[in-house]
């Protein structure tokens, strides 16, 4: 069953449409990421979702309950939404503990059932033991890693996350991106993550809905999307890419790297543009191996790999991604073969050809 079902929603602000008929659909326990550049509508649509914005135009179902339409408007209190804002969530005055506690109701249950729900919130995040700490006591990644614990304790219908890792830096953030993800798992939560971040999104969601200018182009897994690009935008919005002009023959598309196998589905026409992945392509010595003539330009060291960049006969410059590339240095004469399917995307058609 789906917790979130989102339908043709609207929302402009004055002149500027914001939102252009948004559909998003996110299964029950699961983490569904809302991926696209700054600007694209991402907080509105999580604003409408959680009730502090009314849509001009369709409608918002949580756990088979519409909260809003054309006649429908639940507040926000009463839609069972835990949220995570980007950063400065905790109240100050609050130690973790009551931080955490605060949106538990009174009553039914009693302080100590409440206060074990706060322990095991606090667990999930691995904040074991930091109840009574204060907010000023803990690191960036721990405030965040409170946050999320707070907006899991009620047990909410669905988690919205809006950037809530945007403020730490890359090691810390990938290590709380994982620690939430695993609490989210472990309560069984639906959440909608808001990130521009497609690492992020690719490595943290089980499904990956991009937006770009208030709409979404494409929902699917995240190695569906990567694989399955819906267009050249999508494409390059996920990952790094090599772009080719290719002619098509069958299943094969003839390009400056080679005669290349591409995936299903194939496009019509003959004239296209082939993506390749940095890492499918794959460097050997002068003379040794298959593949087409290069010579590198230059190689550029990250530690986990290297991007190589390479000059092919025409003059046309391709990066390749390789673990192994100490010896392919600047100046040295390869060979370079492209390893694995290809997607390919329709060509400039003839009359915008320049
Ligand atoms: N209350 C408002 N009044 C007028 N314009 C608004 C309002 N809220 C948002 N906008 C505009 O709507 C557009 C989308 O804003 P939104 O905050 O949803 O983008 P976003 O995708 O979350 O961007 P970012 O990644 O930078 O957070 C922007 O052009 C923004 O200026
Ligand atoms: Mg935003």
């Amino acid at each position: 069953m789906s917790e979130l079902v989102v339908l043709g929603l609207c929302k402009a602000f004055g002149a500027t449409e914001v939102l252009a008929g948004i559909d998003l659909s996110v299964p029950s326990g699961s983490l569904a990421a809302v991926l696209g550049p700054s600007g694209c509508g991402k907080t509105t649509l999580l604003r409408i979702v959680a009730g502090f914005e009314r849509p001009d135009g369709g409608s918002v179902e949580l756990a088979g309950r519409t909260v809003a339409g054309p006649s429908v408007d639940v507040p926000p209190e009463k839609r069972r939404i835990g949220i995570v804002p980007q950063e400065g969530a905790l109240f100050p005055h609050l130690s973790v503990g009551r931080n955490v506690g605060y949106g538990l109701r009174r009553g039914a249950g009693g302080g100590r059932q409440r206060s074990g729900r706060v322990e095991e919130v606090l667990d999930m995040v691995g904040l074991t033991g930091y109840a009574d700490r204060m907010p000023h006591e803990l690191s960036g990644g721990q405030q965040q890693r409170v946050a999320v614990a707070r907006a899991l304790a009620p047990r909410p219908a669905l988690i919205l996350l809006d950037e809530p890792f945007s403020a730490l830096d890359t090691g810390l953030r990938a290590e709380v991106r994982a620690d939430v993800r695993a609490a989210l798992r472990a309560d069984g939560a639906t959440a909608v993550l808001v990130t521009h971040d497609q690492e992020e999104a690719l490595s943290t969601a089980d499904l990956v809905a991009v937006m770009r200018a208030g709409r979404m182009v494409q929902a699917a897994t995240p190695r569906a999307l990567y694989l399955l690009p819906a267009d050249l935008g999508v494409a390059s919005f996920v990952g790094d890419t090599v772009l080719l002009d290719g002619t098509l023959s069958g299943r094969r598309a003839v390009t400056a790297l080679g005669s290349l196998a591409v995936r299903e589905p194939v496009p019509a026409g003959s004239a296209v543009r082939v993506v390749v992945r940095p890492e499918q392509l794959v460097l050997t010595a002068d003379g040794h191996g298959d593949g087409v003539p290069a010579r590198v330009r230059e190689q550029i060291f990250f530690g986990h790999d290297a991007l190589v960049h390479l000059e092919l006969r025409d003059g046309a410059v391709v990066t390749a991604r390789s673990l192994d590339a100490a010896w392919a240095q600047a100046g040295l004469d390869v060979r370079v073969a492209v390893r694995g399917e290809v997607s390919c995307f329709p060509g400039p058609a003839a009359d915008e050809r320049p």
